[in-house]
């Protein structure tokens, strides 16, 4: 059975059969002869706001021959306190697979125990890796490998998605560096777990020197709203934008795994310089995640 968790401990030879999957079915949307998951139902259970993971996880299934139902975990019993254990037993002896949002990553993992069905972790608090999946898959299509490169990661550092960041630069072979205020900084423990070349600073102008991709992401987290005032006076210098740009390669791309919030993480300017890499970005989620889902199947 396979899942796709995190991307702690996921092995390199599954993210390279992934990438090179996403870029054969990308070329061939439209006319897949081999459709994996005919005769199959997947179920989606959020318990967070979602765009782009929902739609092209939603439209992915479509596309591959399955079909999909969405559950918002609020409308499920297991927002009336369920336990995940007995939704699992239940979703795995009627659907085929499941996509998982919500907030803590142990619900992924138990549900993917109890289950017996290929489960996909669609963002929680610790990882979202089906995101830097995508985002390597969209460097390397504009730039060739990503090996050997400098990611330079802006922002909040604790938080998901610098953490997927993290453990991918370890798998597969970057450098990765972290600008963030002390409060945001990924803790010392996990960067331990992680290994890998990675470089956390205070220093935003230290850390973006030279970078081939500078990347951002919400300063507020799903789930951290109540922190929200407090966050945006810790972060207020931790932007991408015109001096930040200038000071890396210059080739460097810029990448933001959206929504994007104007002035906070990202000046408006910048985004919309680099709005064709962003949105090729968000699609490249129904390319790769059609690889993830092959590959989970396979
Ligand atoms: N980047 C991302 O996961 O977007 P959504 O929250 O809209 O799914
Ligand atoms: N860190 C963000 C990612 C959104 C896609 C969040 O968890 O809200």
């Amino acid at each position: 059975m396979k899942h796709l968790l995190k991307l702690e401990d996921f092995p390199r030879a599954a993210i390279e059969e992934i990438l090179s999957s996403a870029t054969v079915l990308k070329a061939g949307r439209g006319a897949h002869t081999n459709l994996p998951l005919t005769g199959q139902t997947w179920a989606m259970i959020f318990s967070k706001s979602s765009t782009r993971t929902r739609v092209s996880f939603e439209i992915g299934i479509r596309e591959l021959g399955g079909q999909v139902i969405f559950l918002n975990a609020r409308d499920i019993q297991l927002g009336r306190g369920e336990p995940i254990k007995d939704t699992a037993r239940v979703l795995g002896r009627m659907a085929h697979g499941a996509v998982i949002r919500t907030f803590a990553q142990s619900d992924v993992d138990e549900f993917a125990r109890f289950s017996g069905i290929p489960t996909i972790n669609a963002l929680t608090d610790d990882e979202h890796p089906c995101q830097i999946l995508t985002d390597i898959f969209t460097f390397e299509e504009l730039r060739g490998s990503l090996r050997g490169k400098t990611v330079t990661f802006i922002g909040d550092g604790a938080c998901n998605v610098p953490i997927s960041w993290i453990f991918a630069a370890a798998t597969y072979g970057f450098q990765l560096r972290i600008a963030a205020p002390p409060e945001f900084q990924p803790s010392k423990t996990l960067l331990e777990r992680a290994g890998g070349d990675v470089h956390c600073c205070t220093d935003v102008r230290e850390a973006v020197r030279g970078a081939h991709l500078l990347y951002t992401d919400v300063w507020v987290s799903m789930g951290k709203e109540d922190e929200a005032a407090e966050r945006l006076a810790l972060l207020k210098d931790y932007q991408i934008n015109a001096e930040t740009v200038a000071l890396a390669h210059p080739e460097a791309l810029v990448m933001h795994c959206l929504p994007a919030y104007r002035g906070k993480e990202i000046d408006e300017a910048t985004f919309e310089a680099n709005a064709d890499t962003i949105f090729r970005q968000a699609e490249n989620r129904l390319h790769v995640q059609k690889a993830i889902l092959n590959w989970a199947v396979a």
